[in-house]
């Protein structure tokens, strides 16, 4: 079984990894992977190649970065005559991004079967692009992989054939129980000159949190005030770091004594940088699961969550975006712990699980006579 796997943006990385060495344990599968080259820095890109040993890929698109549609289309031109040539049995893609729906319209419109990896998450906020991205890549997909038991409901709600759907665990969590070990030999708390459990982390990269100035100085206001208690470490994503410059807040944020902005971190790092922070304040999709697993309270600056699960059972606090509300949440942090559970199926088996479940689909769904 010929698979051609799909990864663009760095959340990609962490999900794909897994993915490539459960298939490397199957010798009915033959993996190939595909950069689309949405991101490209060595820092959102390729630094997760090294730290995760995933193999290089085999073809990179190199489509860079541009609006939704030329992007978008840049990679569907480009990925058209890969699939016409390696004539895959399936092409996987995972997570949300534009080289998701891109990849898997590609595929769908040839006729080759669509597997979508973390597929079935719904924010109900057709505002945010990657909502855009999940709905369209699971309405053309073959078979949906999910992460938690919301995921299922929603793609039974929207007509997806129960059949079509597995609820398999978390392969970005396979990821973080994969690397725990190694990344307690990260040094990036001595580098940073921090100790545990006496700083925070921050991430900011959405457009609706960081394209409008307005809506970041206000988060800028809540963060005055944490920083001044609590240190802050702020690995700043590009489109961030762009955002801050052109709107003039660069310079409010860098007067901040508490406020640490660094370049951005490699996956060892950050995920030693987290799992001895008292708070993360986050806008991140994979970073409420992954504060969740490492029971690391989380504010996330967003009004809603596709993820309702880190919510329910983890450390995840939906905030929104309003000065006031981010500051009580980080009231009630300090005031009490957390006592997270664990998800069902996050259990670092997840790739092992799709694979055997691939093999079994191209078996019995495929390839026997009728
Ligand atoms: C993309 C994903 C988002 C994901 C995020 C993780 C979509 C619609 N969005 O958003 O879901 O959470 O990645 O990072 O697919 N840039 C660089 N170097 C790079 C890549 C980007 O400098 O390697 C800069 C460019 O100025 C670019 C901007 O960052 O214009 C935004 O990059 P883009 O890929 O368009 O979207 P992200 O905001 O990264």
């Amino acid at each position: 079984m010929k698979v051609i796997n799909i990864c663009g943006a760095r959340p990609n990385f962490m999900k794909i990894a897994p993915l490539m060495r459960a298939f490397a344990q199957r010798p009915e599968i033959d993996a190939r992977i595909v950069h689309t080259g949405q991101h490209y820095d060595d820092a959102m890109s390729r630094s997760f190649f090294d730290d995760l040993h995933i193999p290089r890929p085999d073809i990179n698109l190199e489509v860079g970065s541009a609006s939704h549609a030329v992007q978008t289309g840049l990679i569907m031109q480009r990925f058209e005559p890969v699939v016409l040539e390696e004539k895959p049995d399936a092409v996987l893609v995972v997570g949300d991004v534009n080289s998701t729906i891109a990849c898997g319209l590609v595929a769908a419109k040839l006729q080759v079967p669509l597997i979508h990896v973390e597929a079935g998450l719904r924010s109900f906020d057709r505002t945010m692009p990657e909502e855009v991205n999940r709905v369209l890549t699971d309405a053309i997909s073959e078979l949906l992989f999910v992460t938690e038991p919301a995921g299922v409901e929603n793609l039974l709600h929207e007509g997806v054939a129960r059949e079509k759907i597995h609820l398999v665990g978390n392969v970005m969590i396979d990821t973080l129980l994969a690397h725990r070990e190694m990344a307690e030999k990260s040094d990036v708390l001595e580098r940073l000159k921090l100790s545990p459990q006496k700083y925070g982390v921050l991430t900011l990269h959405r457009p609706s949190n960081v394209d409008d100035p307005r809506v970041l100085a206000g988060i800028l206001d809540a963060l005055q005030e944490i920083q001044a208690e609590t240190p802050l470490v702020f690995p700043v994503h590009p489109r961030t770091r762009g955002n801050l410059e052109r709107s003039g807040l660069a310079g409010r944020l860098a007067a901040m004594p508490g406020m640490r902005i660094i370049d951005p971190l490699g996956y060892l790092d950050f995920l030693k940088l987290m799992s001895r922070a008292a708070v993360v304040l986050t806008d991140s999709g994979g970073i409420q699961e992954e504060t969740t697993v490492l029971g690391v309270p989380c504010l996330t600056l967003r009004a809603n969550t596709e993820r309702p699960v880190t919510a329910e059972h983890g450390t995840n606090q939906v905030v929104g975006m309003s000065p006031e509300r981010i500051l009580a949440a980080y009231r009630r942090v300090q005031a009490g712990k957390v006592t997270p559970r664990v998800p069902e199926l996050w259990d670092g088996r997840a790739a092992e699980r799709i694979a055997e479940i691939m093999v079994r689909w191209h078996v019995v769904g495929r390839t026997a006579p009728p």
